[in-house]
């Protein structure tokens, strides 16, 4: 049966409008009502293409005690989020294409949002020997990437650049140099002197990604087709070796995370370990030029490396708590609310939707008949303030906790099914 959404606004337009949905894909606008179907109120809510996140650590296989696919696909529905690129740094490792293919059938049945699963670059994340990218792209992988480690072996990263380039494939790294990051568990400089925490220079990730960069270049002027992308970008001079890769035109993409834009070190001076991530939360100039970066397009996409661990875990002393931010449900809230108006709405809807899907090879969402209806309705007015115990995820507990923020989801929808509904 059709399915309708009544009451939506599209981007820019007052007018209200119904949008109607037939197999999983958009059937028209403002069709007539016998072709309704059922009928969900949108409430006046603007209507945009459902969230894609390109980088999320959901936990299983081996971690469900921080969050499983049911937790977390579920938080992302409710954070808007129809499409959400698992993390391969699990127990064990996502190396194998038997555990690709069990988290996709799993993720199916749920009926959330909809799981696409990144591979590990490397057997066991050991960054020693290459896994099978081949087999683990057959199996439905989206990427490779051994986030939640380094690739301190430059060439096995190079054979890795350059094996799944063949396959059309993308390589995404967490660019931080390991013996220069050492035991530091904060940004270094001011902040982390004053507390007498062990720092984490900004030449740790610019570091890594410049040699990074030479890789591809390297293999690009040779005709390979290596496709660098760097995960959640913390810095500013991290930030500049993009550009500049960007600059030299060779295939580099970056994302950067909500809580680097939006929070700094100074946190850290509370010694609360909820802010303790890698990498890590740098100052406020370091922010800025992030947010430059969205401006003048180095930055690809935004992810959210939404990161949950145990509430025990997170209470222990901040230089024995992992590093990790949860925080899926309400990162459109923080985006919306603070940068919707400084970047402009289609700025960050692009980022948080299309850009995502570029970095990925994956067709642009769209709101066209013929598109997938895969939709997120935001109510863009009404002002809560974020409550973790509300979360779906396990984690119920982010950095924004009793902020204020608009934008909140009303509906998600992804392939023409309600995953998500304000009102339950
Ligand atoms: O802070 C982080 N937490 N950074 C990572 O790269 C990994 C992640 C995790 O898995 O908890």
């Amino acid at each position: 049966m059709n399915l309708t959404i009544t009451n939506v606004k599209r981007l820019g337009s007052s007018e209200r409008e119904s949008v109607t949905i037939e197999d999983g894909k958009i059937l028209g606008w403002n069709l007539p009502e016998d072709q309704h179907g059922e009928t969900v109120d949108g409430r006046g809510g603007t209507i945009i293409p459902a969230l894609t996140e390109p980088h999320a650590h959901l936990r299983e296989p081996g971690q469900t005690e921080k969050e499983d696919l049911a937790s977390g696909l579920a938080a992302a529905a409710a954070g808007g989020y129809g499409n959400v690129v698992c993390m391969p740094n699990t127990t064990p490792v996502i190396d194998d294409p038997a555990i690709i293919r069990t988290l996709q059938d799993k993720a199916a049945a749920l009926g959330l949002a909809r799981l696409h699963v990144s591979a590990a670059l490397t057997k066991g994340q050991k960054g020693e020997q290459l896994a099978e990218l081949s087999a683990l792209k057959e199996a439905g992988a989206v990427m490779f990437t051994d986030d939640g480690r380094t690739n301190e072996n430059a060439r096995v990263l190079r054979l890795g650049l350059e094996y799944a380039g063949s396959l059309g494939m993308v390589v995404s790294v967490h660019a931080e140099d390991a013996t220069l990051r050492a035991d530091g568990v904060m940004n270094e400089g001011e902040v982390s002197q004053a507390l007498g925490v062990p720092g984490n220079p900004t030449a740790a990730e610019a570091a890594r990604i410049a040699r990074d960069v030479e890789i591809v270049a390297w293999l690009h002027e040779r005709g390979n087709s290596p496709r660098l992308h760097v995960q959640h970008l913390s810095s500013a001079a991290g930030l500049e070796r993009v550009r500049e890769a960007k600059r030299r035109g060779l295939p580099v993409t970056c994302e950067v995370s909500p809580h680097h834009l939006t929070l700094t070190d100074e946190k850290l001076r509370s010694f609360d370990a909820v802010y303790k991530v890698a990498p890590p939360l740098r100052t406020q100039a370091d922010a800025d030029a992030l947010f430059e970066g969205l401006l003048d397009g180095t930055v690809d996409c935004i992810g959210t490396d939404h990161a949950p661990h145990t509430r025990a875990e997170k209470e222990r002393d901040l230089l024995e708590a992992p590093f990790g931010i949860p925080y899926i449900e309400v990162a459109w809230p923080v985006m919306y609310t603070r940068f919707a108006e400084k970047l402009g709405l289609e700025k960050l809807v692009d980022l948080m939707t299309a850009g995502p899907a570029r970095v990925l090879g994956w067709p642009e969402p769209s709101l066209e008949a013929g598109a997938p209806a895969d939709l997120l309705v935001f109510d863009p007015d009404t002002e809560r303030k974020v409550n973790p115990a509300t979360f779906q995820s396990k984690a119920k507990f982010c950095p924004y906790a009793g902020e204020t923020l608009k934008g909140w989801p009303v509906l998600t929808v992804v392939g023409g099914v309600v995953a998500y509904s304000s009102e339950g």
